[in-house]
């Protein structure tokens, strides 16, 4: 493999990548072909093994003694490991969520919500979101066009993540300055990202409220997540402060832009793909494989990264005890060794097993709720939506963690 190529394919590190579909498809697509473990140096970056296969991401992701999770669970750039390492005063992460946990403590701390986010739990959440799917459409049925991702696609999950911790919808501002702000700034160029990371008012306003909301639970439990996360005991006593937050924190960042790009990606995949979209219209049971279809097709995870326990051989190539490798879903969801035909939007395919929710003991926790949603959503739209067709260009947002749309103007008639 010519070292031109792994410079090239570099540019996957950067967020500017993730902002041009024709960019980083073709960067994508060049390493699973041709260099599906390949090493990369980018600049600004400590070096790291990207793979793109679908077979190969399994085969790491279900070995997590030999593949784990701690320290380096997302790509940074130096600047910005340095800046979290200021902020804190030498620990590598602002906040000990799951995806920074290995076991022992990933089952434990996996275990306190998992039951929760199972779908015969979930079933008492159908009818408050299917309520706030319909006001979400007939919202959008008082206009004929708008922003989708600011007008839909970003407040709906929202509104599900205060309602599953059981918040009012009035701390939907507060929240969604949160989400934006901390994990996902809209347009994450690397100067707002560095600032994003250490913004200490933001995480101090965060802490304050989830503090309150745990003192709150305790001396009240309800029928919520913040009860489960707040009445959590290990070993007979409460989590730690920054672990509670922590837990917090991860639940309402991932599920938040993951659940809003692929509903949006969702929607322009469809406008995109007419035909696709008429056939959904037409028979409704399609629901629950278009659904997939649609996160497999935007997969707003871009990566997670594994740093090796002990050396390995891929592909016949030798990743180092401590190297890190970044698993790229963006790869594998267009990998022809694992889908027939993958550049096809197809919303009846089966069977779809995409790895945009990860793999393994990792496996995303939220995946039936997020899935819920958009179910719920698409089936309050589909048969009101008479007509949709682009209003303006698409935009991506620039990062190579979790994006997606940022802006999607569309022109429409709702009934
Ligand atoms: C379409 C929407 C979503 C996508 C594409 C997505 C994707 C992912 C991915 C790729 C992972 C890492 C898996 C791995 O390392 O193998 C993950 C983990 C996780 N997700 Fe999601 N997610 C979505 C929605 C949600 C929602 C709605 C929630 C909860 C409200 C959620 C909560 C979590 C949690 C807590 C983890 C960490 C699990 C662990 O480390 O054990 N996600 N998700």
């Amino acid at each position: 493999m010519s070292t031109t190529k792994a410079a090239d394919y570099s540019a996957i590190a950067l967020p500017q990548a993730w902002g041009d579909e024709r960019n980083f498809y073709a960067l994508l697509d060049g390493m699973r072909r041709d260099d599906p473990v390949v090493w990369l140096e980018p600049e600004g970056f400590r070096p790291f093994w990207a793979v793109t296969r679908h077979a190969d991401i399994m085969e790491i992701e279900r070995q997590n003694e030999k593949f784990h999770n701690w320290p380096r669970p997302v790509l940074q750039s130096i600047a910005q490991e340095e800046a979290v390492r200021a902020f804190t005063g030498g620990s590598e992460v602002l906040l000990r969520t799951l995806i920074h946990m290995d076991n022992p403590d990933h089952r434990v701390f996996r275990a306190i919500s998992q039951d929760w986010f199972q779908p015969r739990n979930l079933n008492k959440l159908q009818e408050g979101i299917a309520d706030l799917a319909k006001r979400t459409v007939d919202r959008m049925a008082e206009k004929q066009d708008c922003d989708f991702v600011s007008e839909v696609a970003l407040p709906y999950p929202l509104h599900v993540i205060l309602m599953i911790l059981g918040a009012p919808e009035s701390d939907g501002p507060m929240m969604m300055k949160l989400t934006q702000e901390l994990f996902a700034p809209a347009d994450p160029d690397a100067e707002q990202q560095d600032k994003a990371l250490t913004d200490m008012s933001t995480i101090e306003q965060a802490f304050a409220y989830f503090t309150q909301m745990t003192e709150d639970r305790r001396a009240t439990p309800r029928d919520d997540m913040a009860s489960v996360i707040a009445n959590a005991r290990i070993g007979g006593e409460y989590m730690n402060h920054l672990e509670v937050m922590s837990y917090y924190m991860i639940i309402v960042t991932a599920g938040h832009d993951t659940t809003s790009s692929s509903t949006s990606g969702g929607l322009l995949a469809m406008i995109r793909h007419p035909d696709q979209f008429e056939r959904l219209k037409a028979d409704p049971s399609l629901l629950n494989a278009a659904v997939d279809e649609m996160i497999r097709w935007s997969t707003p995870v871009k990566h997670f990264m594994r740093t090796a326990a002990e050396d390995y051989t891929l592909r016949g190539k030798t990743i180092r005890k401590g190297d890190t490798v970044m698993l790229l879903y963006h790869a594998a969801n267009r990998d022809e060794d694992a889908f027939a035909d993958p550049l096809a939007f197809r919303i009846d395919r089966a069977p779809n097993r995409h790895l945009a929710f990860g793999y393994g003991p990792h496996l995303c926790l939220g995946q039936y709720l997020a899935k819920m949603e958009m179910r719920a959503l698409f089936a309050e739209l589909l048969p009101r939506l008479e007509h949709v067709e682009l209003a303006g260009d698409p935009a991506l947002v620039q990062s190579s963690f979790v994006s997606g749309l940022k802006r999607l103007p569309i022109r429409y008639r709702i009934r």
